[in-house]
């Protein structure tokens, strides 16, 4: 028996969407507001989706401390109240919430073994959020 786990967790950073590959009037028209030389901030919310069979023994997809100590330890602390055009990840990659989703559905595709990962979504503001599945998925 297969079952879908999805957690819930916050963290803020700040961004300014600016590609190094345009010039100054190609990064305004594409990003307008959002390239502003200080950048602005988030209150991100960010949903991690694992399934797998119900585990006979603890009933459970996999155990939320296995969860939320891997997310704490490599997301959350990576990202939390970081300028995110500052961080590794997005040295070359401009940190849209499209890059950051991949970008953490790839840190937790590579680390995080208890349970299979389905889908990665990050709400950025109340009116949009953004969700990935990698590359081989289909959503069902
Ligand atoms: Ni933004």
């Amino acid at each position: 028996m297969k079952a879908h786990l999805t957690r819930r967790y916050m963290f803020s950073a700040s961004h300014r969407l600016h590609s190094d590959d345009m010039s100054e009037a190609e990064n305004t028209v594409t990003y307008g507001k959002c390239n502003n030389p200080y950048g602005h901030g988030h209150n991100y919310a960010l949903e991690v989706t694992v399934s797998g069979p119900v585990d006979e023994s603890t009933g459970m997809v996999c155990n939320l401390v296995d969860l939320d100590g891997f997310v704490q330890r490599e997301i959350l602390q990576r990202f939390d109240l970081e300028n995110l055009n500052t961080r590794e990840e997005f040295v070359r990659t401009v940190p849209t919430t499209e890059n950051l989703c991949t970008t953490i559905y790839d840190i937790l595709q590579r680390g995080f073994t208890y349970a299979h990962l389905d889908k990665v979504r990050i709400e950025e503001t109340m009116m949009n959020s953004f969700e990935y599945v990698g590359e081989n998925c289909v959503i069902q």
